[in-house]
């Protein structure tokens, strides 16, 4: 199989597998133990705190390790509303976020919490001016914008959001799932309070992550008992899986020139579909540098994105028709949607996305085998509406 949907998830690195590997025998020993092996646990929790707080510009103090981003998003959206102490609370989203942020909110907003959802451009781009016009004064509590799309790849101005949130002295949340190791992210400059990350999405291991929390800034925890990650998540840690995320954090920041390699990988097989299929629309900023390296979601008008994943499966190719969800259950994309697609072409997208595995080889056997993939649709389509 070629697996080009390394936005649902990716693979996990070799490296990072061996630097888990001795959490789960030699240094199996719970990390609030007073003896040598639970002070080997802690040490290698304290270590992989470290090495993601450098790679963020943050202090270790800050980084709460989670079961991965869904958690962290629940715990800082339901954390800063339960810590708010004002009379009524304001939160500011967007459109396109991931469902864990979507579902979190609305969840908020049946508990009362009043909730101003910004709506894209037809690139999926966030205008600041749209989210800064949202703003009550007073009763805003939190702004919640992704660092970049997890459809469409399109990279948000999160920094000039968060200036924004700074300025009004309202916290600034930012989902960094697709953004993390692909796109500078520097808490500090970009005044960011919470930030939210899976490892999985970074050749790390599932039921791993961590969300930033600026130091002093309030939160009441979801998970209490046990006093671990300086009461804010109590539970034994997954020291395996922190040791893997760290260890992922660090490859992938390690690896630099990825990016570009990526980033060109992609700009090729724009150009090769483009060629092959003169109708193909691409769904996201045309300007690759605008969006995350190795992302890409086109339309071929009038194909269903499903029908043409399971094809594609067919053929030895994992692609996705969006965000990661059940076969045959795929409702028209709420990212597309608001980005002014009808309901039907919202049921069109299909998301290529590379990862470290992928060539061009692979790149010009897809673009082949979707060609194909498409005419034979497009003449099924043709003899159905006769
Ligand atoms: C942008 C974004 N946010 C959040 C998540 C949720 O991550 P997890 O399922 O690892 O908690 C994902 C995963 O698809 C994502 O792409």
């Amino acid at each position: 199989m070629i697996y080009l949907d390394n936005a649902a998830t990716t693979p996990l690195d070799e490296k990072v597998f061996e630097a888990m590997l001795p959490y789960f025998k030699q240094e199996f020993g719970n990390p609030s133990s007073v003896h040598e092996s639970g002070r080997n646990a802690r040490a290698a929790i304290d270590k992989a705190r470290q090495i993601i707080a450098s790679t963020l510009n943050a202090g270790p103090k800050e980084i709460v390790f989670t079961s991965g981003a869904t958690e962290s998003v629940n715990a800082i959206h339901k954390g800063v509303v339960l810590a708010s102490t004002h009379q009524v609370k304001h939160i500011i989203t967007s459109a396109i976020e991931h469902h864990c942020v979507l579902d979190c909110i609305e969840w908020l907003g049946r508990q009362g919490v009043a909730v101003t959802y910004v709506m894209p451009d037809h690139e999926g781009l966030i205008n600041p001016e749209e989210v800064k016009k949202a703003i009550r004064p007073g009763e805003t509590i939190l702004i919640s914008i992704m660092s970049a799309n997890n459809e469409v790849g399109t990279i948000e101005p999160f920094a000039e959001i968060g200036r924004i949130a700074k300025e009004n002295n309202i916290l600034f949340h930012t989902d960094a799932v697709q953004g993390y190791g692909k796109i500078p992210i520097d808490v500090q400059r970009d005044h960011i309070d919470f930030l939210s990350v899976s490892a999985h999405k970074i050749y790390g291991p599932k039921g791993a992550g961590f969300f930033y929390q600026r130091q002093g800034v309030q939160l009441v925890p979801l998970v209490h008992g046990g006093g671990q990650e300086s009461d804010l998540r109590g539970g034994t840690e997954n020291v395996a899986g922190i040791v893997g995320l760290a260890e992922a954090a660090r490859l992938i920041f390690e690896r630099s020139t990825e990016r570009k390699r990526l980033r060109d990988l992609t700009d090729l097989l724009w150009k090769l579909l483009k060629e092959n299929n003169p109708e193909v629309v691409l769904n996201g900023p045309v300007a690759s540098e605008k969006r995350v390296p190795g992302l890409l979601n086109v339309t071929f008008p009038g194909i269903s994105g499903e029908m043409l994943v399971q094809s594609l499966d067919g053929r030895g190719f994992a692609v996705s028709s969006g965000a990661a969800c059940a076969a045959g259950s795929a409702p028209p994309s709420h990212v597309l949607m608001a980005m002014g697609r009808s309901t039907v072409e919202g049921k069109q997208g299909l998301r290529i996305s590379l990862g470290h595995s992928n060539t061009e080889e692979e790149i010009r056997e897809l673009v082949n085998v979707l060609r194909d993939a498409v005419k034979k649709m497009k003449t099924s389509v043709s003899f159905s509406d006769d």
